[in-house]
């Protein structure tokens, strides 16, 4: 009887030993965490780098603490907006299945310029197909209702004066954040804009994100480049460069 206990406890310690040295022998794929990625001739030097980051940091304190009145000064280079959108009775119709079904249902609203306008509601709620009409950016159905900006309906460049971010970033992942950047602004801004103030114009809005730090660096995958929070930044200054 002890003797089998004995054994019992001799296996348990030689399988616990076994399984102790295994794991220290087979690393798994350790996680890297987020880092960004920089092209070889790009790269920043490490110390410089962690230089930046501080500079970044007490940039950020500096700013909370700024002025409006500096502020401004700081984004003159980005048009102040003016115009008034609003809609009225908006309706949009799909037919699925031979069945019609209304998505928006007489739907009404405005946004002020200058001010930051939130949409709530619940999942479904019809946000997104909101918004998707509001930008112009359905492709089927049938929309009804009027969309004014300073109480005329919108013309033909309305979708170009305007910036839409969707929910998904798309980028490409070979690409830098600066080169995302300009290929927006020399594509979308008008052929009569000389190039260097397309350019230029990038730089800019690379300032306004707060993006210098990693303008360089490539968008990547999730976990190796860009982190969410910087790729939405991005994506926001993909639109912005478009000057909307
Ligand atoms: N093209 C379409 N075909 C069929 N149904 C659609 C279509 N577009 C929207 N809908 C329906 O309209 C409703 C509203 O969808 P929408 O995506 O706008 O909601 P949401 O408010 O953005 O939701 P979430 O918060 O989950 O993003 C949903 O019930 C959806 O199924
Ligand atoms: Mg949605």
């Amino acid at each position: 009887m002890s003797m089998n206990f004995g054994i019992i406890i001799a296996f348990m310690l030689g399988l616990l030993a076994l399984y102790v040295g295994a794991t220290e022998l087979i690393s798994s794929k350790k996680s890297k965490g987020e880092v960004l990625v920089f092209p070889r001739n790009a790269m920043p030097k490490r110390d410089r780098r962690a230089n930046d980051e501080e500079a970044g940091q007490n940039k950020a304190g500096m700013l909370s603490e700024k002025s409006a009145q500096q502020e401004a000064r700081e984004v003159a280079g980005i048009q102040r907006q003016t115009a008034i959108f609003h809609w009225e009775n908006v309706i949009y119709d799909i037919k699925i299945k031979k069945e019609e079904r209304r998505i928006l249902d007489h739907v009404s609203g405005w946004v002020k310029p200058g001010t930051l306008t939130c949409l709530m509601g619940v999942s479904g709620a019809g946000k997104t197909t909101l918004l998707d009409v509001l930008a112009s950016r359905v492709t089927m159905g049938v929309i009804d209702g009027e969309m004014l900006v300073d109480g005329r309906p919108r013309d033909d460049s309305f979708q170009r004066k305007t910036g839409y971010v969707q929910q998904q970033d798309l980028h490409l992942s070979t690409s830098t954040v600066r080169e995302a950047l300009r290929f927006s602004a020399l594509l979308r801004q008008p052929a009569k804009v000389p190039r260097q103030e397309k350019l230029d114009y990038v730089e800019e809005v690379l300032k306004l994100l707060e993006m210098d730090t990693y303008a360089n660096a490539v968008v990547g995958v999730l976990g190796e480049g860009l982190n969410v929070e910087q790729r939405k930044r991005l994506t926001i200054g993909v639109e912005l460069v478009a000057k909307p």
